[in-house]
């Protein structure tokens, strides 16, 4: 099916009688007839559920409809996009173990690999997007055992050569994971380049309303596990605390990730979501198409604007012809990127906040990618505590401005800004 019809009809088909939205299970547990029953879905030999915080009905219908999104073979939600990025992560690394990973990624995941995984003995090696094949391929150790990055970074919008990412990655015998949040599906679909496991935060576009934390996993089922087996033991040998499943051997390509990744992980840590949280992602999910489009239509005027702007000394939006991204976009995003566009203002740091403090329909908010234009400045937020130079240096100048672009008229963002910038 079209990506267009899966946003709407994907994951759930109902039979003759039965709800035509998808049923809330709002159970933590499940009822069954007899122990041996229940035996079977603890040795994972049968399908079924026994308890909430490793699977639930209403969760796995909306992982169903993401992985017919991105083209997998099984998926998993996470109660938010950190959870995803850690379960994807951990799901392979273990003390001692090494992770390649794109500079420009979400601060989140900057933090959860370079400091959190550092403390649970996992070490990083953070590669510049635009480094030379020679340059990516010196960052593996015999330790690595994964190639992680976004295929449009949050804040700093740079693209992903997601090709040489996974030859690379494949080269060295292990997986790309890529976070596919910014541009969603819709606009891109990683595994057609290579990667093999997909993540996101649904709190973004995929939610879109502002309304629910969410995160996902999809597995493209492509990756050999198997021949890689040395580097892979925790799906290549005997699970102990799973009556010594080797979760490669019984479940194949397609689904030994996901599965080791809910019976392990979602069963030590929760970070599980919740059934009402899905169902509210699904309708933001049924509509995805239609407002990415609407999206990417107001970040490409927005950017034009700004850059055609006095006031205005940069911008960043791959859409644009003289960004260093371009030729990546028309590859990997020929329909559109996002609404995310970031600039900086030639009057520094004291024009971003006069800028922001005038704008009317724009608000100040840490998020982005929701149904309202909202726009935050690092320098005296997120990144407050660092001086102007350090802030250069984490590529989140002073002056940057990041604006998400929602959907409303592209004509009132315009006026909106221009009023603001004439204030300045
Ligand atoms: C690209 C990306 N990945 C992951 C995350 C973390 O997601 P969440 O806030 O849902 O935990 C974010 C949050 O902004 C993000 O932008």
């Amino acid at each position: 099916m079209n990506r267009d019809t899966i946003c709407v009809q994907g994951g759930y088909t109902p039979g003759n009688g039965e709800p035509r939205q998808i049923p809330i299970v709002q159970s933590t547990t499940f009822k069954y007839a007899t122990s041996e029953d229940m035996g079977k879905l603890f040795d994972l030999e049968a399908d079924g559920y026994f308890y909430s915080r490793l699977q639930n009905p209403t969760c796995d219908l909306v992982a169903k409809k993401i992985c017919e999104l991105e083209g997998g073979t099984a998926a998993m939600l996470t109660s938010s996009g950190q959870a995803a990025n850690f379960f994807a992560l951990f799901n392979l690394c273990e003390a001692g173990d090494h992770i390649v990973a794109s500079s420009t990624i979400y601060g989140g995941t900057f933090n959860l690999i370079s400091v959190t995984m550092k403390k649970m003995g996992i070490d990083a090696t953070f590669v510049d997007p635009l480094c030379t094949e020679e340059e990516l391929n010196a960052a593996f150790r015999p330790n690595t055992k994964v190639v992680f990055g976004e295929t449009i970074a949050n804040p700093a919008l740079t693209v992903l050569d997601i090709e040489k990412f996974a030859t690379a990655a494949h080269a060295h015998g292990v997986p790309l994971i890529v976070d596919n949040t910014f541009p969603t599906p819709v606009n891109c679909r990683p595994f057609e380049w290579g990667a093999d496991i997909v993540t996101h935060s649904t709190t973004k576009y995929m939610d879109g309303h502002g309304a629910v934390l969410g995160g996902a996993i999809v597995d493209s089922g492509k990756f050999d596990w198997m021949a890689h087996a040395e580097k892979f033991p925790g799906l290549c040998t005997p699970d102990d605390s799973y009556h010594g499943i080797t979760y490669a051997e019984r479940f194949g390509k397609e689904g030994a990730f996901i599965t080791k990744a809910t019976a392990q992980l979602m069963r030590d840590f929760g970070s599980m979501q919740s059934p009402m949280n899905a169902y509210m992602l699904n309708l933001g999910l049924e509509s995805l198409h239609v407002r990415m489009q609407r999206h990417c239509e107001n970040g490409m005027a927005v950017a034009k604007f700004l850059e055609a702007h006095p006031k205005v000394a940069y911008v960043n939006y791959c859409g644009l012809e003289n960004s260093p991204y371009h030729a990546l976009a028309e590859k990997y995003l020929p329909n559109g990127s996002c609404g995310v566009v970031s600039f900086g203002l030639a009057g520094g740091r004291e024009a971003a906040s006069t800028f922001m403090k005038e704008l009317k329909l724009a608000a100040i908010e840490t998020h982005v990618a929701d149904a309202r234009t909202c726009c935050l400045n690092p320098a005296s937020s997120t990144h407050r505590q660092m001086n102007d130079e350090q802030l250069k240096a984490a590529g989140v100048p002073a002056e940057l401005v990041r604006m998400s672009c929602g959907l409303e008229s592209s004509e009132d963002l315009i006026a909106d800004i221009a009023q603001a910038l004439d204030k300045i």
